[in-house]
């Protein structure tokens, strides 16, 4: 399975990166954010979000666990569930609230935190952690499926060296 490491010298970066994977979306993708803190998941998914066409505000979903979008993409209508578990207490929570059935071909599910959910969560299809490093942060992208192999393939990233 595929991987790369970049680095986003500053905001405008992780919002390019957030544009361009918006681009690559289908129904029934999951893309897990790794990252402390301040790390930068919820500002790119925010440019994720509006450049997949979502004109509203985009607020983190840390009190509520969960915000949800209504996009189009081709045409086709689908539903983005952005996900932050910090708050969240037990992983028994997250299959209370009927969260788990979230996960299917109509669905892109991306979660901050998905830790605190482990075991219970399905397998990501694309892994990002963030990483501050001095005024920036790294970036690693880590395909887990097919589906993600693909995405990683039309970002089209230059080769690690
Ligand atoms: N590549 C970058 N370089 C420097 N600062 C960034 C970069 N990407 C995002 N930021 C800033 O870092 C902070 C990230 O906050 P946020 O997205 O809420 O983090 P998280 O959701 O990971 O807790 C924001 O203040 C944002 O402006
Ligand atoms: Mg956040």
């Amino acid at each position: 399975m595929s991987h790369y490491k970049t680095t986003l010298a500053d905001e405008a970066a992780t919002q390019a990166l957030g544009k361009r994977l918006a681009l690559h979306l289908r129904p029934g993708f999951s893309i897990y954010l790794h990252g402390d803190l301040g790390a930068g998941k919820t500002a790119l998914t925010r440019a994720l979000l509006h450049a997949a066409g979502h004109q509203g505000h985009v607020k983190s979903p840390t009190y509520n666990l969960v915000e949800i979008y209504q996009i189009q993409l081709q045409g086709q209508d689908v539903k983005i569930m952005h996900f932050d578990l910090y708050r969240m207490t037990s992983p028994e929570e997250f299959l209370e609230a009927g969260f788990r059935e979230e996960f299917n071909e109509h669905t892109v599910c991306i979660i901050e935190w998905p830790e605190k959910a482990e075991g219970i969560l399905p397998p990501a299809d694309l892994n990002i952690f963030l990483r501050i490093a001095g005024h920036g942060r790294e970036v690693e992208l880590q395909a887990l499926s097919d589906k993600g192999n693909e995405c990683l393939a039309k970002l089209n990233f230059a080769p690690n060296l």
